[in-house]
């Protein structure tokens, strides 16, 4: 017991292994990770319903989206966002792994009668003709990606926006990573069965990777006649690791908020310079010296604000934190999130430029449900 209990209890090395798809297709977990969704008072798989009107609200005003504007919702869901972005008349495609979560966006939809173009999609390897003005990934998604996750969803992003397209998405911010203990627990039916509807005993154990700014929360899963171990893997971000990963990926303007709300304005400042002899002085002076004069935007960011949650982790000082302005040379250690916008880079050398993969199969690739 002594031994199980010590490998059960080992840190794995950082990435090690990943099994986000299972926590969204398991027919049991994707059935609680739904009724997470639909929870409108907590910040669970989804925002709240007071946050998720005001980051609706948001996108819609600061990217114009209209009729005819066409617009993809990575990781979907049940379909909040893409609803609420058809009702506007833009042409919206949500992608999303869980079946279960996309047939409730497609009652939604057909409630409402609109038509949004659902598909059953990995969105790390989607490829297809559609070109979107404007991508949007909401709740801190790109947080749970491998680097190379990271890098092959820039790319399917990059691929699929159209010239000019934004890319807008949140991400925990690295003051958050304070706000995360390690920590092991035991209980029966862990988290009130969340796992699974037989009997099981489970383990929860956090681990923090200082140097590669990851936590992670590893939870296995014992039932009569089966083991499970689930990772839950968080990167946090400081505003000039977040604009070097779309720098490297062909982004321009990159743009980084407190979070997809867009507020609170009036404490968004210019950042100062990153020293150039660093990789992130570099990659910020790529962004600003693009070699055609473009209307380029400044980068700035916001504090941190806002809790994480749901797997992640719940933030203390959320509420103190939201609202308040922070000059940035810095970043204030208080937990929160942060969002990026990018434009689909038109500077870049013609190395980088957009073009379909080779990969590029729009039949074997593409699951249309259609509402
Ligand atoms: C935290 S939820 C957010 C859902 C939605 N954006 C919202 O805020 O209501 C993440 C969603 O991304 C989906 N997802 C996770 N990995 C994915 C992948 N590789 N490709 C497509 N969808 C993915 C999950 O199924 C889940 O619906």
């Amino acid at each position: 017991m002594f031994e199980e209990l010590s490998v059960l209890n080992t840190r794995p090395p950082v990435y090690s292994q990943v099994t986000t798809p299972d926590l969204w297709t398991d027919p049991h977990i994707s059935a609680r990770m739904l009724a997470a969704h639909l929870d409108p008072h907590v910040d669970l798989s989804s925002y709240r319903a007071e946050h998720l009107e005001k980051i609706a609200a948001w996108i819609i005003s600061r990217f114009h989206v209209r009729p005819g504007l066409r617009v993809a919702d990575f990781g979907c869901g049940p379909g909040l966002y893409t609803t609420r972005l058809a009702r506007t008349g833009a042409d919206v495609t949500g992608l999303d792994l869980s079946s279960r979560s996309l047939d409730h966006a497609e009652s939604l939809a057909r409630a409402d009668g609109l038509s949004v173009r659902y598909l059953e999609q990995d969105y790390l390897s989607y490829r297809d003709e559609a070109r979107y003005d404007l991508v949007i990934m909401v709740m801190r998604d790109y947080c749970a990606l491998t680097p190379d996750g990271r890098r092959a969803l820039l790319r399917t992003v990059r691929a699929h926006l159209d010239s000019g397209g934004s890319f807008a998405f949140d991400v925990d911010s690295a003051a958050a990573m304070a706000g995360v203990r390690e920590q092991a627990a035991y209980a029966p039916s862990l988290m009130d069965g969340f796992w699974s509807d037989r009997p099981y005993f489970g383990f929860h154990n956090t681990y923090r990777y200082e140097s590669e700014r990851v936590s992670l929360d590893k939870f296995e899963i014992f039932e009569t006649d089966r083991t499970r171990t689930y990772f839950n893997w968080v990167r946090y971000f400081t505003p000039d690791e977040l604009t070097g990963d779309l720098v490297d990926a062909g982004f321009a303007d990159v743009e980084i908020l407190g979070d997809l709300t867009g507020a609170p304005t009036a404490a968004r400042h210019r950042s100062s310079p990153p020293s150039p002899s660093t990789a992130e002085g570099r990659r910020a002076r790529a962004v600003r010296s693009p070699p055609v004069p473009r209307p380029g935007r400044a980068r700035r960011w916001t504090p941190p604000s806002g809790p994480s949650s749901g797997l992640r982790h719940e933030a203390p000082q959320a509420a103190r934190a939201r609202g308040h302005g922070l000059r940035i040379a810095a970043i204030r250690p208080t937990p929160g999130r942060l969002s990026a916008l990018a434009r689909r880079g038109s500077v870049y050398p013609a190395s980088v430029r957009c073009r379909p993969a080779p990969e590029f199969d729009s039949v074997r690739n593409t699951c249309v449900r259609k509402a």
